[in-house]
């Protein structure tokens, strides 16, 4: 796609005067301008000034096949010409999402076999509270309603969504959290270990969820919802002994367990689900993302045997329900999207080669003054930036030196995003050892660039 840069400035008034965006100050975004991205090809996009950049996130954690797909484009094509729509409402159904929720039953863990169908993360996880909430009411104990999350979890950013996440600045509108909702420690060693071993860490922290339930009390107690690494709060990896724990208390107390993989699902940790990775047995899934690796809009609701079987048995209607839930043409995308994972065997890949590649490849960036950990599994990372390693301490103010390397990485052909004093990674399945190398090499540039100028 050939343009100029005359165009480039149509667009980016056009942008200013008519597209509010997600997650961003309006006044920066009219200082720095936005930046057009018009096309893309393997693990690369092109802006409309023609600049190549390294997709180092997947576009938000989601192009895990990589760009440039057509056999996904002719699916869906194909689908459209023949039935561009129908609904799942009223005992109707599409071929297309039938077949995936067959497919999906193969891959997701053993017992999880019943899927409910939405249109992004966020709804999967409002559908996940009506699920959970229906499950003990048809059981005939509603007073079990109170969910148990974590700080620094990212759910999504509908009502519900947001009261699940545990980022305070997302709570600082009047009706979130809605109630009900209440939020404990996560595993994050490098911010609150101190000098506690990262093992006793994990079940420190992990039995934060009992001394809640404790508090609260069990009978109260509907779910606990947690990302098996949380995501968009910074890639927190959990030490081993936290997911053990955790599926010992929400047994113990009859808790249900819903593991939240919109970031963590298709492959991004080298198995399937990061459910398969920490051995985790979960009761609800949360899939969206990496379903269809963002080229149409799709989401899920992964139940597990032991709700599905009471939605299966109990009579009483499932009062909920979105109009493109299961979308035909969002399902054929989604299908051939599976389909190319399994042919070019891209989890076995990040598994056992380009994800310890990636992980070993980021390390060598802790010579860096600046680089004081990194943290991250299969192909999702973070790189922790502090002003001083050894006290692990933060930059002032936090985000400050982080966001000029994001920037910069920019500006040196390369995507990511700025977390807190962390740059973080989930670059495309697709991705091989050589772009790696690419990867590093530009964010070292990056970090050398602004280091010179700022430190
Ligand atoms: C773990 C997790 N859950 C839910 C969501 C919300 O998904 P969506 O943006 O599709 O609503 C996200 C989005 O980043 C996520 O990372």
């Amino acid at each position: 796609m050939q343009t100029t840069t005359q165009q480039t400035t149509q667009w980016q008034e056009l942008d200013l005067q008519h597209h509010m965006h997600p997650f961003t100050d309006h006044v920066d975004l009219y200082q720095v301008k936005p930046q057009i991205m018009v096309r893309g090809e393997g693990v690369y996009i092109y802006d409309s000034e023609g600049q190549q950049l390294l997709d180092g996130m997947a576009g938000l954690w989601c192009v895990n096949v990589g760009y440039g797909r057509d056999e996904i484009v002719d699916a869906v094509a194909q689908q459209m010409r023949q039935l561009p729509y129908y609904n799942n409402f009223f005992k109707t159904s599409t071929p297309p999402t039938l077949e995936l929720a067959h497919e999906l039953s193969k891959l997701t863990p053993e017992g999880v076999n019943y899927f409910f169908f939405a249109n992004s993360g966020s709804e999967a996880n409002d559908t996940n509270i009506r699920l959970v909430q229906t499950y003990w009411s048809l059981l005939g104990k509603p007073e079990k309603k109170v969910l148990i999350s974590r700080h620094n979890a990212y759910h999504g950013s509908t009502i519900a969504g947001a009261s699940l996440t545990g980022m305070v600045a997302m709570h600082d509108i009047h009706a979130v959290p809605i109630p009900d909702i209440v939020h404990i420690a996560n595993p994050d060693w490098y911010a609150s270990g101190g000098t506690v071993e990262p093992q006793e860490f994990g079940v420190q922290t992990a039995l934060a969820l009992e001394q809640k339930i404790l508090e609260l009390g069990a009978d109260n107690i509907a779910a606990f919802f947690a990302e098996p690494i949380q995501g968009a709060g910074g890639v927190i990896v959990p030490p081993a002994s936290y997911w053990p724990e955790i599926q010992r208390i929400c047994k113990k107390y009859d808790v249900l367990l819903v593991v939240d993989e919109v970031i963590t699902g298709f492959g991004r940790t080298g198995q399937w689900f990061g459910s398969h990775t920490y051995s985790i047995k979960p009761d609800l899934m949360t899939l969206a993302k990496g379903l269809s690796s963002g080229y149409l809009p799709i989401a899920a609701s992964a139940v597990g045997e032991r709700m599905a079987d009471v939605f299966r048995k109990k009579e009483g209607r499932f009062m909920h329900g979105y109009t493109y839930g299961g979308h035909p043409a969002a399902a054929c995308a989604a299908l051939k999207n599976i389909e190319i994972m399994q042919r070019e065997h891209l989890v076995t890949q990040v598994g056992s080669d380009t994800g310890p590649y990636f992980q070993q490849q980021l390390a060598t960036l802790l010579d860096h003054p600046w680089v004081s950990y990194v943290r991250g599994e299969g192909l999702m990372a973070c790189v922790v930036l502090s002003p001083d390693k050894a006290r692990r301490a933060a930059f002032a103010p936090l985000g400050f030196i982080s966001n000029l390397v994001r920037n910069q990485c920019f500006a040196n052909g390369l995507v990511t995003r700025a977390v807190g004093d962390g740059l973080v990674f989930s670059p495309p399945l697709t991705i091989t050892r050589l772009q790696i190398d690419e990867l590093v090499t530009k964010l070292r540039k990056s970090l050398d660039d602004v280091y010179r100028t700022h430190a």
